[in-house]
């Protein structure tokens, strides 16, 4: 385990792609028991920090690198789920150097504030992806329903190839069958806030990932 950060580099591996592709993909594992202090600010409400502000911004650029090799040559249509992706796609797309076009999908789910129950289309995709090579982007992958929906709608529009990425992975609650082929973080099954992703659309502007405490999403009635 790589002391100084806090995550280890647990599994390299290469996979092939349905695609002709092949993707070397690097799981990051978040220790469940790395510990950062709290800002003060927090503390009421965070248990503590899971993935500080560096972690994320070097993990971000390494996943960039990795896509830009993987679509040299190509324009992408990058789309990108609503709200969660918000910071994470703007770091990530600021250093991809390829052609790109950017879409979003508005996706909301309602149900109590930890749970994705029934899913509602906010939005829908503008840009044309017949034919294009898509990278869809979302914050975290739980149970899979989310990825499945949308990728379903996706392949009716017959684009050349789609590849998921998502900053992180709770590969515990995985209801469904579905993978993200670029994953920034695989954490353990906690309830996690900052860098976008949200509690009843609070703390998506913290800098860092953070398990909040159960007491705050019991506490709530809320809906997400
Ligand atoms: P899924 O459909 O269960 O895979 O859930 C995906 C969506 O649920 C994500 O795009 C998030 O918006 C939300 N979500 C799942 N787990 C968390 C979490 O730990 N914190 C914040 N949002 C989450
Ligand atoms: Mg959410």
């Amino acid at each position: 385990m790589d002391l100084q950060t806090g995550y280890r580099r647990s599994l390299t591996s290469t996979c092939s792609m349905r695609s002709s592709v092949s993707v070397s993909r690097r799981v990051f594992a978040v220790h469940p028991d790395s510990r950062f202090p709290v800002p003060r600010r927090w503390r009421a409400e965070l248990a503590r920090i899971l993935i500080t502000e560096s972690q994320i911004s070097q993990r971000v650029r390494a996943m960039s690198r990795t896509i830009q090799r993987d679509f040299i040559g190509r324009e992408l249509v990058v789309v990108s789920l609503l709200n969660g992706t918000v910071m994470f796609l703007a770091d990530l797309v600021r250093h991809l150097n390829l052609p790109l076009r950017l879409d979003f999908i508005g996706v909301s789910s309602y149900g109590s504030g930890t749970e994705s129950r029934d899913l509602v289309f906010t939005k829908e995709l503008r840009l044309d992806v017949r034919a294009r090579d898509v990278l869809l982007v979302d914050d975290i992958l739980d149970t899979g329903k989310t990825m499945v929906r949308v990728l379903q709608k996706l392949r009716a529009l017959e684009p050349r190839r789609i590849k998921t990425c998502v900053l992180l992975n709770k590969a515990a609650r995985r209801i469904e069958k579905v993978h993200a082929d670029y994953v920034g973080f695989e954490i353990p099954d906690y309830f996690v806030v900052g860098y976008g992703l949200d509690f009843s659309e609070r703390y998506r502007n913290l800098p860092f990932i953070g398990v909040l405490k159960p007491q705050i999403y019991k506490a709530s009635n809320i809906l997400a």
